[in-house]
């Protein structure tokens, strides 16, 4: 059987955020996760909401209880970190919710929904310092990154942050707003990855149809099925390398090269938006 999807951004640890309550709740949503064709998954809570600490003995319970009822769903563990949060964790605690192999490790950071760009891309400056790429956590849902041709953006990918668009926002459940800039992405190339930041069966995972969404917005099924499988799965597997710099064309929107250092040349930038994804 062919890999499934991967999902990189959902609250499913019980009783900690807003996400699922216990874990019969929990189990539901990753039964729902199950059938929208996900097979990884990394439980992402509000990093606020929970000691890091104790992330790791969480996803280990999760699993085994997956397990024992048989659902066909591996978790990793997580965290979606707010841009004032990131000041506020130790080394060890960055770590604790990074991905990836060393020297590629990343960090799933929220774009503010209150649309504090400065505070985020201070945020983003200190844990590119730290060392760690980042995974911007549904831009689209920060209106102000989408003002002046979508210059706040393009400053975080040019600085090789990926923009994480989630399907709820294309489902239409954030508005009106959120789903026209996810869509604006989409079709410019500034996506770099579709997660569902499903909370529960009010707002579930729609991996798949974020992604029919994305060929009827003219993308090719090949690259709308990286968007929601390849690439996520390769971010975890060998990572987002952190750049600090990368000269010509830093204003246009990257096509992501999973595990690759984008200052050695292998990201194509500004005609990415009819091609998939490259794997190496
Ligand atoms: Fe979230």
């Amino acid at each position: 059987m062919a890999p499934g999807f991967v999902d990189l951004h959902v609250h499913l640890l019980p009783g900690v955020d807003d996400g699922p309550p216990d874990l019969d709740a929990t189990l539901e949503l990753a039964g729902l996760e199950v059938a929208d064709g996900i097979d990884t998954a990394t439980a992402t809570p509000h990093v606020a909401s929970v000691d890091v600490a104790e992330i790791p003995a969480r996803v280990a319970e999760v699993n085994r209880a997956l397990r024992k009822e048989g659902i066909p769903l591996v978790v990793e563990g997580g965290g979606e970190l707010s841009a004032r949060g990131v000041g506020r964790l130790s080394p060890a605690e960055l770590d604790g919710i990074a991905h990836g192999p060393a020297g590629a490790r990343w960090i799933l950071l929220e774009a503010p929904l209150d649309g504090a760009v400065a505070t985020l891309h201070r945020a983003a400056d200190q844990l590119r310092d730290a060392g760690y790429g980042i995974v911007l956590a549904h831009p689209e849902r920060c209106h102000p990154l989408f003002d002046h041709d979508m210059g706040g953006l393009r400053r975080e990918l040019a600085l090789g942050s990926l923009a994480q668009v989630s399907s709820s926002s294309l489902a239409g459940l954030h508005g009106i707003r959120a789903r026209r800039n996810a869509v604006r992405m989409l079709r410019s190339g500034c996506a770099g990855l579709i997660s569902s930041d499903a909370h529960g069966p009010r707002r579930p995972p729609s991996l798949t149809a974020a992604m029919h969404a994305a060929c009827e917005l003219g993308l090719t099924h090949e690259h709308a099925h990286a968007l929601v499988a390849e690439t996520p799965r390769s971010l975890l597997e060998r990572g987002l390398r952190p750049v600090a710099h990368i000269g010509e064309g830093a204003a246009g929107c990257g096509r992501y090269v999973a595990g690759s250092d984008l200052s050695e040349g292998r990201r194509s930038f500004g005609a990415a938006s009819a091609a998939a994804p490259s794997r190496t």
